[in-house]
């Protein structure tokens, strides 16, 4: 399976040529085989994320949406309140497990609001804005995303041989 991804970076400032960590998910999602059928970069302001992941989810084919930044304690940062916005019903696991990954490598990562939700068929994922935290969050839920998804798809019935 061919695991389709797009990228919402929440930025104030940064641009599609100076989003280190959006480059880095493409990097990421290319060294495992799969695609990445779209990146943005949306300001901080929460009805734009909104529309952004609604874009996204129902308008392109991503299995999984990825949202890079705007999931720490600055007032700017609305990007799990806009995930809500637009989510049938959250995964709690994996951010739990992100979280827990990460929490190990640096105390900051308590500090991280992301949530992970689904929208329709359509995965969404809240990672924090550093390339290097990026790396250590996707890469720790990279195993487990595509049997979820073929349990999201339909494509496998259950849980029972994994
Ligand atoms: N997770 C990992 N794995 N590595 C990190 O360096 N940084 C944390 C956290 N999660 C970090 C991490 C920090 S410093 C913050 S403030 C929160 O993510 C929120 O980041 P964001 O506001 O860029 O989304």
């Amino acid at each position: 399976m061919t695991i389709k991804f797009a990228i919402i970076t929440c930025s104030d400032t940064r641009t599609l040529e100076t989003d280190e960590a959006g480059q880095k998910l493409e990097q990421l999602i290319a060294e495992q085989g799969w695609e990445c059928v779209r990146r943005v970069v949306e300001m901080d302001e929460r009805p734009f994320i909104a529309g952004a992941l609604i874009d996204a989810c129902d308008n392109t084919d991503a299995d999984i949406v990825l949202t890079c930044g705007g999931s720490g304690l600055s007032l700017r940062d609305v990007t799990p309140e806009a995930t809500r916005d637009v989510a049938d019903r959250e995964v709690p696991g994996i951010a739990e497990a992100m979280r827990a990954h990460s929490v190990a490598i640096t105390p900051f990562a308590m500090l991280s609001r992301a949530i992970c939700a689904q929208r329709g068929h359509t995965l969404i994922i809240n990672l924090p804005g550093s390339p290097k935290a990026v790396k250590e969050s996707l890469g720790y839920i990279l195993p487990s995303l595509q049997h979820g998804l073929e349990i999201l798809t339909g494509e496998a019935a259950n849980c029972a041989r994994k």
